[in-house]
């Protein structure tokens, strides 16, 4: 049996599928811009992180409801648990919300049910992190951190996305402060499309735990002996990668080089229903197109567990 897998970079507005769009457009009466499934399907193609971020948040107007948000995530819950992952630590954008007149409270109700479900319904254990938009202001993302700590919900974390380059993480040296001080787990997506010295920052300035991608470290040796040295876990993500042009192609995808440097390097999905696949298609395609092998996956599992914010006995249980 092999080990399961913690998911630790998930979107989970990204698992938004096109099927569900179309099913909470009518719930909701959104009316769609696309014609049907297969126009929709076919705007799947994206130049860049920022190409992909504009159709991301256009498909969000479907949610609206603490339902649509229980639905979201348990649909995600159920299809990972069938990938194997026996944890996951999902992102959440409450500003994506909040500025189309969502109530905070009824995201956070949404994805709490779901959360509290998946543990009995998939032996799935999971937790919530917050990820503040990095191109809006830093006042806005510490505004909604105020709200969410007014609300007394369980949000494990804080993370740090959208469009990277111009937003380097220093800009939110007050917002992690708070987070941090007020019990959240930090990390930040770094290191994706933005130089290592985003990394750096995420580190230095943020006092990250977990750098999300961070494959741009291998531009620079010290960076890399420091990542190795700390055992930062970096959450990689190979078919984004590969979608938003961060690589070429999954032969390319410098995994290997990450694991043989010796870096905590851990397999995610970002948002698998746009790049092609949930965290087990990631494996399947790194296996048939990388020869990720058997010992590699293996080591890549144990990895995820090990670099989870899951309690001690949780990580014993799954590893
Ligand atoms: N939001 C959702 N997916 C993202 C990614 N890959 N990078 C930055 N922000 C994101
Ligand atoms: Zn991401």
């Amino acid at each position: 049996m092999s080990t399961p897998l913690a998911e630790l970079h998930m979107h989970i507005e990204g698992s938004l599928e096109p099927e569900l769009i179309f099913a909470l457009a009518e719930r909701n009466k959104v009316e769609l811009p696309y014609r049907d499934l297969d126009d929709l399907r076919g705007r799947y193609e994206f130049s860049d992180l920022q190409s992909f971020l504009d159709l991301y948040f256009a498909n969000m107007a479907v949610l609206r409801t603490e339902q649509d948000f229980a639905d979201l995530a348990r649909a995600y819950f159920a299809r990972a648990a069938a990938g194997g992952v026996g944890h996951a630590e999902i992102f959440f954008n409450p500003q994506a919300h909040t500025a189309r007149g969502v109530p905070l409270r009824a995201v956070l109700d949404g994805l709490g049910d779901a959360v509290r479900a998946s543990a009995a319904e998939f032996g799935l254990t999971s937790d919530l992190i917050v990820a503040v938009l990095r191109d809006r202001p830093a006042e806005e993302g510490m505004a909604m951190l105020d709200e969410l700590l007014g609300l007394d919900v369980p949000v494990l974390g804080i993370g740090l996305d959208s469009a990277e380059v111009g937003n380097p993480p220093s800009l939110f040296e007050d917002v992690f402060a708070r987070a941090r001080a007020n019990g959240l787990r930090a990390v930040a997506h770094a290191g994706e499309e933005g130089p290592p010295e985003y990394i750096r920052q995420a580190l230095d300035v943020l006092k990250v735990e977990r750098v999300d991608h961070g494959v741009r470290c291998l531009e620079d040796a010290e960076l890399v002996a420091r990542l190795v040295e700390e055992q930062i876990p970096l959450t990689v993500c190979p078919l984004s990668n590969v979608r938003l042009r961060v690589v070429d192609t999954l032969a390319d995808h410098p995994l290997r080089t990450m694991l043989d440097a010796g870096l905590l390097v851990t397999v995610n999905s970002d948002d698998p229903a746009y790049f092609g696949g949930y965290v087990d298609d990631n494996f399947a395609r790194l296996q048939a197109e990388l020869g990720l092998t058997a010992e590699e996956r293996e080591t890549l599992a144990r990895n995820s567990i090990r670099a989870s914010f899951a309690s001690q006995e949780r990580k014993a249980a799954l590893l």
